[in-house]
């Protein structure tokens, strides 16, 4: 396994081009599913995670092509199952069900089961499924929703944490071929939300109201092929914010959304960190000492949970206390005991963590575990005094395009080595 060697001290400077949304990307690749004729997918991030959704199409039936960027994706004739390891390996794969459901009226997946940052379940997405007309039954560690038509209906997806992302794709897809119209009240907002209604919508269905906590859907008979350019990665575009800010440099983010930060970029402000729209560009610098900050995680458009463990990172470098909480997930804490290892002063009180800042971080050996509890090591070991070693990169490797590559370019001395 691979690790990465960080000697930390030296402040960013330069430009990142920020890559396309892992997360838009997976259910854009996972709706081509609802058509036979050819897509085009433009601006797709090089992930493994994204690799992993072609393995997952191909072996439903469907030509897969990934290169330089760009996928095309034909499913002209495709199985209703998918593969039980493949779909429980990767969660972000639960949304190829919603396609299935939509266009052959029956999916079999497995239950995803949980990951390190809770147990990820999928009820809300089946109960939007059961309000379409489908049945549900779960056996043998597989889910599956079949239904002799889909009629359209109106549903409530929030549940106990608010709305869900996947679980609003997911209905959304099956929805678009579904007989009348389907209203999904508490729907989630995110832009990955709003750039797969746009993908859909160029395939020929009809939605509206996508971004906001109602999304309408008109069923129609079928879709066509579609091309699509996936949005900026806003998470990968924080996390270099972030990165920036903690290393007390000056990096100017290329092609990140400034629309899709809002929430992100209000808290780096009130932390004494300033980001400037420059044309379709941002530039991300310190204003001084890092100030202590409050940070709540919430659904969109609040303060992004993928953004949490590295604003945690950040925190540990401002003088005083900063508290953060995780409204989303019940344990994305993982990160808080690997940042202590570099140092940090961080207790955790049920949903919040009470970080103790100001003390400069020393590096060590620290253990990566979910994709962004990873990142947040990065961005500490950027800013740590003396080496740190990040080991299991393969986790960040699921969401970063090239992230020591890009790191380098903007000065930081980081290597990929082979975990010693
Ligand atoms: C998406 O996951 C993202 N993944 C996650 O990013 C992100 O953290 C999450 O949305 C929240 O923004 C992809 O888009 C591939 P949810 P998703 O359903 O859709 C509960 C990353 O790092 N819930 O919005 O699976 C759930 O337990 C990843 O890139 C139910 O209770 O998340 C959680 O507490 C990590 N029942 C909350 O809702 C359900 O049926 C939000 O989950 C579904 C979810």
């Amino acid at each position: 396994m691979e690790s990465f060697l960080i000697k930390g001290g030296v402040p960013l400077h330069g430009e990142v081009t920020i890559s396309g949304a892992k997360n838009a990307a997976l259910p854009i690749m996972a709706a081509t599913l609802l058509t036979s004729e050819p897509c085009v997918i433009r601006h797709v991030p090089n992930l493994s995670d994204v690799r992993f959704m072609g393995r997952i199409l191909t072996w439903l039936g469907a030509k897969v092509s990934i290169e330089a960027g760009t996928v095309r994706v034909q499913a002209k004739k495709i199985k209703g199952q998918g593969d039980y390891d493949l779909v429980r390996k990767m969660r972000g794969s639960i949304c190829i069900m919603g396609p299935l459901l939509g266009r052959l009226k029956q999916a079999r997946v497995s239950l995803p089961g949980g990951c390190t940052i809770g147990p990820r379940p999928i009820n809300l997405h089946l109960k939007g499924f059961e309000a379409l007309g489908a049945k549900i039954t779960i056996e043998a560690g597989y889910v599956q929703a079949a239904a002799k038509r889909l009629a359209g209906s109106t549903m409530f997806l929030g549940g106990r944490a608010g709305s869900t992302v996947l679980g609003t794709a997911n209905v959304m897809m099956a929805a678009t071929l579904a007989e009348g119209v389907t209203v999904i009240e508490s729907a989630a907002c995110e832009p990955e939300v709003v750039d797969l209604a746009k993908f859909l919508n160029a395939m020929g269905a009809k939605i509206s109201g996508a971004g906001s906590p109602t999304i309408t859907i008109t069923g129609v008979k079928e879709l066509h092929g579609a091309e699509h350019e996936v949005i900026p990665d806003r998470i990968e575009a924080a996390t270099y914010a972030i990165a920036a800010a903690a290393t007390n440099g000056e990096v100017t983010l290329k092609g990140a959304r400034a629309d899709h930060l809002h929430a992100v970029i209000d808290k780096l402000h009130e932390a004494g960190v300033a980001v400037k729209r420059q044309g379709t560009n941002l530039v991300v610098r310190r204003k001084g000492r890092l100030k202590s900050s409050d940070v709540t995680t919430l659904p969109y458009s609040g303060f992004p949970t993928d953004v949490q463990a590295q604003m945690m990172a950040l925190m540990t470098l401002a003088p005083g206390l900063s508290i953060i909480t995780e409204r989303i997930f019940e344990s994305r804490f993982m990160h808080v005991s690997e940042l202590a290892r570099l140092g940090a002063d961080i207790e955790i009180e049920g949903p919040s963590a009470i970080v103790k800042g100001g003390r400069p971080l020393s590096g060590a050996p620290v253990m990566a575990s979910d994709l962004r509890a990873s990142a947040a090591l990065v961005v500490a070991g950027l800013a740590a005094n003396g080496t740190t070693q990040v080991n299991r990169v393969y986790h960040i490797d699921r969401g970063y395009e090239n992230i020591d590559g890009k790191l380098r370019q903007l000065g930081a001395r980081i290597q990929r080595v082979e975990e010693s």
